[in-house]
């Protein structure tokens, strides 16, 4: 089959456009600008000429166009950016409309300032938590055969660890810029062994490699490193972030850095997280921590993106007063306005970990003083892992648009003291399978967040139908419309036959796919469920419980924390209920629990006989890559249904009273 083109179909946009003549009022030298030519010469195979009268489509730079450096504009026949920047912006935009048969006028501006994709892809080509084969970045042997690997040390310096596939990172490059995306991070945020090394020589040159071709697509290229660096890899006796010494080693190999690749995007850290090291060893605060490598990177712009998915894994079960989902608040709320400009706070959506359902985490429009990403997950973690159906934009929208503390229209923007560093973050789900993301299906993800960042107005609906029409561009109406059908609800779906109603994770530990009840239950990472004969769900109110609803704005706690007023779908994330307890749907909570697993598992069957009746419709490839996962699907389903009520039904000793299969 050879690599998917994915949403952009260059055969079928060099048909179209086939005609045309570009002409460009430019003639800078930057890299954008390069390879915007090159993108109507060499990808499209279209003409560019150097004559006004002779042109169809003129790209002109205009900028008093808009304040937005990134802003573009198509009318008649033109297409205007603020910087070449915008002109390559909205000449993807330009292919987008006509492809899909838009009316070719359009004025845009990217709503969130950083777009920005996080890998999470390691030295040894392996991903983790990537389903779509290794790493685009990363390989031993420069291919895709990495078997007998191992993992790599701190001493190996000098192994050769990267693919050198710039085709393939050139074509990646492209997918990115077309849907707005204007940063990324490399490597692994757990960085380890001589993932440390990357941020020096010899490595960074060859860094500078690849950011060369990402910039060209106006995209900053930033690393993971590992907080304790100086100590690994400077020989120093400490990482101490109040140390001369331990500044200088930094500044110098910033400024290092710097000379190899002038537009550096800055570092992305994980620091005093899940065994990570970081400023606490040291009686040392975050703040303290993150602030050290801004002031090293003040002189070059360069940003340092600080995670707060910090907790102790250490927690105990048996004190039901502790509670992880408060971590990050506990943790960061107390330095709000404490971090430099040039830092800023990448917090995951959600207050535990990219659930399939989790309340908006608190920090959220609480925090008014400090820079802030929203970070998401494309690649699937706990969401199916790119086997199971889960087109995952609507639970993304509903985060994004969740008003905590309402006051502000636009949550990270207007709450990013600098909202020029405030956006939106994703870790990607591509790899070297030759359709980018093990499943085609879940491409619609990776095009869908790019889209979400630069118009927080669009609508999953919207999203879905664009994708879907570009990517199939061959297929009738009534076939895209089941293809709709079935990613639209899909997120709904596979949350009906997981863990029942936000209660959390219940996933075979540390893999992430599948049931197991008890997984996590007397686990030291903080997820339990504390279902007993009685009832289930973690008791999060104030009255009784952890507290944690009182971290919301007043309005919102008092929604979660009342019975009456919290949603069905959020309650046992809030409250521990018994299982006689009536829901909103008129149901008490164990017929839910059932009926929810029996449907969820039903619209599986559903999906798949769909499917079967798009066989010959779309191409053999995606027809049978599609087909194989949702067979995968239906026996995931089917487990988590049967392993669910079971547990429930000897927990309860309550008959579901339809008298359906659960196995006593
Ligand atoms: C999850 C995931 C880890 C990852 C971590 C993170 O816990 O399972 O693989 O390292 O998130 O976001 O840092």
């Amino acid at each position: 089959m050879g690599v998917d083109e994915m949403w952009l179909n260059s055969s079928k946009i060099k048909d179209i456009l086939k005609n045309e003549v570009f002409y460009c009022n430019f003639d800078e030298e930057d890299s954008v600008t390069l390879r915007l030519r090159s993108e109507i010469v060499n990808w499209l195979g279209l003409k560019l000429t150097t004559k006004q009268e002779l042109a169809t489509i003129k790209l002109e730079i205009d900028n008093k166009l808009d304040k937005n450096l990134e802003a573009y504009q198509i009318k008649e026949q033109q297409i205007r950016g603020t910087s070449s920047k915008g002109v390559l912006y909205g000449f993807y935009a330009y292919l987008r409309r006509k492809l899909i048969k838009l009316p070719l006028e359009e004025t845009s501006a990217p709503q969130q300032a950083l777009r920005m994709i996080n890998h999470w892809d390691q030295v040894d080509g392996t991903v983790e938590r990537g389903y779509a084969g290794e790493s685009i970045f990363f390989g031993r042997f420069g291919s895709n055969d990495n078997t007998d690997k191992g993992s790599f040390e701190v001493k190996d310096i000098g192994t050769d660890i990267f693919r050198n596939d710039f085709t393939r990172l050139e074509m990646y490059g492209r997918f990115l810029a077309s849907i707005g995306i204007n940063a990324i991070s490399l490597n692994n945020v757990n960085v380890r062994g001589l993932g440390t090394s990357l941020i020096i020589s010899p490595y960074i040159e060859k860094v500078s490699e690849i950011a060369k071709i990402f910039s060209s697509f106006g995209i900053k290229t930033f690393l993971a490193v590992n907080w304790s660096a100086p100590k690994i890899i400077g020989k120093l006796s400490s990482s101490d972030p109040l140390e001369c010494e331990v500044r200088l080693w930094w500044s110098k190999v910033i400024s290092h850095i710097y000379q190899v690749i002038p537009d550096f995007g800055g570092f992305v850290v994980k620091a005093d997280s899940e065994g990570e090291p970081g400023p606490y060893q040291y009686g040392r605060n975050h703040a303290e921590g993150a602030n050290m490598l801004a002031e090293a990177f003040q002189a070059y712009q360069g940003l340092v993106i600080w995670r707060t998915f910090v907790y102790n894994s250490q927690t105990d079960w048996r004190n039901r007063k502790n509670d992880r989902a408060k971590a990050a608040y506990e943790n960061f709320m107390p330095l709000d306005g404490k971090f430099a400009e040039n830092v800023i706070l990448q917090i995951k959506f959600g207050p535990i970990d990219f659930g399939v359902r989790e309340p908006l985490m608190p920090l959220f429009g609480a925090l008014k003083k400090t820079n802030q990403l929203m970070e998401f997950q494309i690649t699937a973690e706990y969401l199916g892992q790119q086997i199971d159906l889960n087109y995952s934009v609507p639970q993304w929208l509903s985060m994004i648009h969740f008003s905590n503390y309402g006051q502000a229209k636009d949550t990270v923007r207007d709450n990013s003291p600098l909202p020029s560093n405030s956006g939106f973050v994703a870790i990607n789900n591509v790899g070297m399978d030759e359709n980018w993301c093990g499943n085609k299906l879940a491409q619609a993800n990776f095009y869908g967040f790019g889209r979400m960042c630069w118009d927080n107005n669009l609508n999953a609906e919207q999203i879905l139908d664009e994708w879907l029409k570009l990517t199939f561009t061959e297929i009738d109406a009534i076939t895209q419309k089941k293809i709709f059908t079935m990613l639209i609800s899909s997120n709904r779906t596979y949350e009906l036959y997981n863990a029942p109603l936000s209660v959390g994770s219940m996933m075979v530990p540390h893999y992430h796919y599948g049931p197991a009840v008890n997984g996590y239950e007397y686990d030291r990472w903080g997820a339990y469920h504390f279902a007993d004969c009685n009832g289930v769900g973690v008791d999060r109110t104030v009255a009784t419980g952890t507290g944690y609803t009182s971290l919301y704005e007043p309005s919102i706690a008092k929604k979660f924390e009342s019975l009456e007023e919290i949603a069905d779908e959020d309650l046992l994330f809030f409250h521990h209920v018994n299982y006689n307890y009536i829901l909103h749907n008129g149901k008490t909570l164990i017929q839910t629990i059932y009926d929810q697993h029996f449907e969820g598992v039903s619209c599986v069957k559903n999906y798949i006989k769909v499917w079967q009746s798009v066989s010959g419709e779309v191409d053999e490839d995606t027809y049978n890559n599609v087909a194989e996962r949702l067979n995968l699907q239906l026996c995931n389903a089917q487990n988590w249904c049967d392993q669910v009520n079971t547990y429930f039904y000897r927990m309860s000793g309550i008959d579901d009273n339809r008298g359906r299969q659960i196995y006593k």
